[in-house]
């Protein structure tokens, strides 16, 4: 489904080139939960928004169902982005003056959908995250965990191919980590694809295959066959 041939991408800090990845191939299949581990600063996220075509590579290729994500033009990047692709992050990034149903339906409001078309589905996928009751709820009213529960309908509003997360137990305590890591586990279970970015590896072992970075360069790859703790 995501097919990456050689990437790499440097960055410019001031004088210095930063080789942020080095030659990056690796065949991400529809199905997968795939979790991404390495120390910091070993290209994890940089890796994780070329998937999304939050970035583009400065040396190799990325596909996605066999369409090129490299040397495309912005809008269709962007267009790729936001109709086949969700992102969670690690500090939710739900915007604090909408409400629970408004932050799931804003991916869609924005591409000129009534909101009365998109209501039962947000409400539908608030429900499935068990927040049927707090759809009129501000982030300010919601615990972390609820948030992020939040952000998560809000990424599969647009029924994406791949679910892409960015440490998104990184601000959560370990009791709360649990419960999002099963909620993946379980979307996964029914087919959802999910690329996440971690640097825990109890978190990681949730996934069904767990790839290694370091200094920017695949160091291992093992899948986990069946026997999830
Ligand atoms: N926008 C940027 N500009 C310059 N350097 C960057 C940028 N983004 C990341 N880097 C550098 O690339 C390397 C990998 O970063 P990153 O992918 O964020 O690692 P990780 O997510 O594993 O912590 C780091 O050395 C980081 O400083
Ligand atoms: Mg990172």
């Amino acid at each position: 489904m995501i097919e990456i041939r050689n990437a790499g991408k440097k960055y410019q800090q001031g004088a210095r080139e930063v080789h942020a990845l080095r030659n990056v191939s690796l065949s991400i299949t529809s199905g997968e939960f795939l979790s991404i581990m390495g120390p910091s600063g070993s290209g994890k996220s940089t890796l994780l928004n070329l998937i999304g075509g939050l970035d583009q590579p400065t040396s190799g290729e990325i596909f996605m169902d066999g369409r090129p994500l490299h040397g495309i033009s912005d809008d269709e990047l962007t267009l790729i982005r936001r109709r086949r692709v969700g992102f969670i992050f690690q500090f939710f990034n739900l915007l604090p003056i909408l409400t629970a149903i408004e932050n799931v339906s804003l991916p869609i409001l924005l591409d000129g959908v009534p909101f009365s078309r998109i209501r039962p589905r947000a409400v539908q996928l608030l429900e499935q995250m068990g927040l049927g009751e707090r759809t009129d709820h501000r982030p300010e009213q919601l615990s972390g965990g609820e948030m992020q529960r939040v952000a998560i309908a809000r990424a599969l509003i647009t029924e994406p191919a791949v679910l892409l997360a960015d440490e998104p137990t990184g601000n959560l305590d370990s009791h709360t980590s649990e419960e999002i890591l099963m909620l993946l586990s379980n979307l996964n279970e029914q087919g959802q694809t999910i690329v996440m970015v971690t640097h825990d590896s109890k978190a990681a072992a949730y996934g069904t295959r767990v790839i290694t970075l370091r200094d920017g360069a695949l160091a291992e790859d093992v899948s986990l066959g069946g026997g999830r703790s």
